[in-house]
């Protein structure tokens, strides 16, 4: 069988929005050098425009604690429509990174010092896990749920993470699940679980476990 020109056609459209996904699922195309607050003449801009000086440094928590200090555009302006955000985490022993995505943006993490354990899955509910030293890098691709953990019971860890997007986004799969308030039966039905252990579930607990 030939091909027609209505398959070609079929095939157009497909790859157009296929294409148009793509380019509404990134930071739009900057239109300047760089972004400039409304009304605001961009020759004034001067290094500080480029500076955030609020991340902070490595400093180890306590066991059981886990240190979040992130800069998106929300705080550091300058990033909007740049494709660019970081994090900076910090590990106490035993500490988790729970379970988590990011719908808006692809993520490197860098080790930065002690040992993690990661994990990442994919839309066939493979897990691909292993771990990391200082120096070390993981892939986390856009959307797809992952974790970090420390396995280590005296050491802290730090890590440097990177996104591919001015706004990640972050949705945590514990209280998304738990406490946003889909109704019991419908967790009951999609765990198989009791009614008592949804409820436990839903007990609140610490935001990132
Ligand atoms: C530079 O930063 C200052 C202080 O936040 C802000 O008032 C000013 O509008 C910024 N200028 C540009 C060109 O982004
Ligand atoms: C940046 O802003 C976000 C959102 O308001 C906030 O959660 C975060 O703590 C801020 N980061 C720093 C380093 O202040
Ligand atoms: C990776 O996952 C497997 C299967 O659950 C587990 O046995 C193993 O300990 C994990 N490895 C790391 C480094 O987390």
């Amino acid at each position: 069988m030939g091909i027609t020109p209505g398959m070609l056609i079929l095939l157009a459209t497909a790859t157009l929005m296929l294409g148009s996904y793509k380019v509404l699922a990134l930071d739009p195309p900057p239109l300047e050098d760089f972004h400039v607050p409304t009304g605001i003449d961009p020759k004034t801009a001067t290094a500080e425009n480029f500076t955030f000086r609020g991340l902070g440094v490595v400093t180890p928590p306590v066991a059981g604690e886990f240190v979040i200090a992130a800069v998106s555009f929300e705080n550091f302006s300058i990033l909007k429509g740049g494709s660019v955000s970081a994090a900076l985490f910090n590990y106490g022993p035993g500490s988790v990174n729970g379970l988590h995505n990011h719908p808006r943006a692809s993520e490197l993490l860098y080790v930065l010092s002690g040992r993690l354990d990661v994990g990442v899955v994919d839309t066939t509910n493979k897990l691909f896990n292993t771990t990391l030293g200082a120096g070390e890098i993981f892939f986390f691709p856009q959307g797809l749920p992952h974790y970090q953990s420390n396995p280590s019971t005296t050491d802290a860890a730090a890590a440097l993470a990177s996104f591919s997007s001015s706004n990640p986004g972050l949705v945590l799969a514990a209280p998304s699940l738990f406490r946003s308030g889909i109704p019991t039966d419908v967790l009951v039905k999609t765990f198989g679980v009791s009614e008592i252990t949804i409820s436990q579930l839903k007990t609140p607990y610490r935001p990132h476990f």
